[in-house]
């Protein structure tokens, strides 16, 4: 009888154990499949925008163009409504013949009837360097800004999982038609 009782005692000991066994290596399965490769946690490109401009035919190297003004009967200063689509070359540098990173591919709509406000909705497909991937990215651009801070809202390839935010300056502007500007974006990225 007390044998047959210690041995029930060591059998339920070691059912203990083993499970606890399993439990940790299922516990450690289950982290190593949460675990994701994370990207960088900085980045920064510079996007170079040229608008199209028929009075001087600049149709061989434009990027952007706007689509027409909605038909209101009231002075619309600051464009409201209007829509400008954009696939803008990315460099690494500010100078726009800098190392080539990829394009940027979206567009913006003036969105302020009291000042220039451009809401941007854009991906960037960086195609060479370190970190390849794409990044969704969102928010207003006001004019008068000197910092426009915009949402990271995902990524693809290096930039799986990205979040975060990107702050965009204005690095140069040429007024003179064709438009022609160059913006800054340093991201903060979060996994
Ligand atoms: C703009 O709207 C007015 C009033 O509805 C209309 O008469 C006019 O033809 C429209 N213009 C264009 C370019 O669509
Ligand atoms: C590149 O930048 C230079 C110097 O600012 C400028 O003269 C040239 O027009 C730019 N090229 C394009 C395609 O925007
Ligand atoms: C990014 O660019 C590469 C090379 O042109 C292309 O193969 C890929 O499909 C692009 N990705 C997106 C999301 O545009």
């Amino acid at each position: 009888m007390a044998a047959r009782q210690l041995i029930s005692v060591v059998v339920l000991q070691a059912m203990v154990l083993l499970s606890m066994a399993h439990m940790s290596r299922a516990e450690r399965h289950e982290s190593s499949r949460k675990r994701l490769p994370c990207g960088p946690s900085t980045f920064t490109f510079y996007l170079h925008n040229t608008v199209y401009n028929p009075n001087v035919d600049n149709r061989d190297y434009f990027n952007s163009v706007y689509g027409r003004p909605p038909n209101v009967s009231f002075a619309n200063p600051f464009w409201f409504g209007v829509q400008n689509t954009f696939e803008d070359p990315l460099t690494a540098g500010p100078a726009n013949d800098s190392k080539s990173l990829g394009k940027a591919h979206g567009f913006y709509v003036l969105d302020s009837f009291k000042e220039f406000m451009l809401f941007h909705i854009f991906t960037a497909n960086i195609t060479s360097g370190r970190h390849r991937g794409t990044l969704d990215i969102f928010g207003q651009v006001r004019e008068v800004d000197p910092v426009r801070y915009l949402s990271v809202i995902g990524g693809t390839g290096s930039f799986l999982g990205a979040r975060g935010l990107a702050s965009c300056k204005l690095v140069q502007i040429d007024r003179v038609p064709p438009a022609k500007w160059t913006l800054s974006f340093d991201l903060d990225l979060y996994y």
